[in-house]
């Protein structure tokens, strides 16, 4: 009999865990993690919409395995005319913050082609040209940012902020966006002098082409 042994490479370079501490967690171990918040991921009321932050997303180890269970609970639990829809609030509910490029990159490359896998392995079009895609594209952007978790801010030097994506009552397959920032979260932080974007609320694979409004 053959084993076959898949290496993960978990560090990139003695430079990178020296200056970075860049150590990637083994997927096995990230697996054994989320079986922890199973109920929050995967089994508990409002499962799509449970929130994770991961402040130091590396290349999205993650946030991806956080997605594939929200993907795989959706597609148990929920009928199929919804996976379109959830999906997206399943996205909008995983958030990441990375310091380094690369990573970042990486980490939201990775949460795309999961969200696509999903919807490919459905027949559902998620081509470049569907709403499906440029609403997914859009919430990873929005949601897995460049920055340092420490200072709260992004490399130029401004506040890292964030968005809420509330569901609206009566009103299924609604988002209504609320932008925090995330120095806003910290018990510390006083009173928060950000001025705000407003939204009005939309369709979820809409939100790509929604404007600010005053
Ligand atoms: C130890 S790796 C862990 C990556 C992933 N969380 C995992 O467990 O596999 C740490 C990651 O955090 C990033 N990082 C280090 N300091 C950071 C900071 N202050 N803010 C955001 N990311 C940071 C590094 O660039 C690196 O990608």
């Amino acid at each position: 009999m053959t084993l076959a042994i898949t290496e993960e490479q978990l560090v990139k370079s003695r430079q990178r865990v020296k200056a970075h501490g860049e150590v990637f967690t083994p997927r096995h171990m990230v697996e054994r993690m989320l079986e922890l918040v199973r109920e929050d991921l995967e089994t508990g009321a409002d499962f799509v919409d449970k929130t994770f932050l991961e402040p130091a997303a590396g290349d999205g180890n993650f946030l991806v395995a956080i997605l594939r269970r929200k993907l795989h609970a959706i597609e148990k639990q929920l009928p199929a005319e919804s996976w379109p829809t959830e999906s997206l609030f399943a996205l909008a509910s995983i958030y990441g913050i990375e310091l380094l490029e690369d990573n970042h990159q990486d980490a939201k490359a990775v949460m795309l082609a999961e969200f696509h896998g999903f919807h490919q392995g459905h027949g559902t079009p998620c081509g470049p040209e569907t709403d499906l895609h440029q609403a997914a594209a859009f919430l990873i952007e929005a949601n897995i940012i460049r920055g340092n978790t420490l200072t709260a801010q992004t490399p130029e030097g401004l506040d890292i902020q964030f968005s809420w994506w509330h569901r609206v009552e009566g009103k299924p397959g609604a988002v209504q966006r609320e932008p925090f920032t995330l120095a806003s979260l910290r018990e510390d932080n006083g009173f928060d002098f950000t001025v705000y974007d407003s939204y009005q609320a939309c369709r979820i694979e809409k939100i790509h082409e929604q404007e600010t409004h005053a």
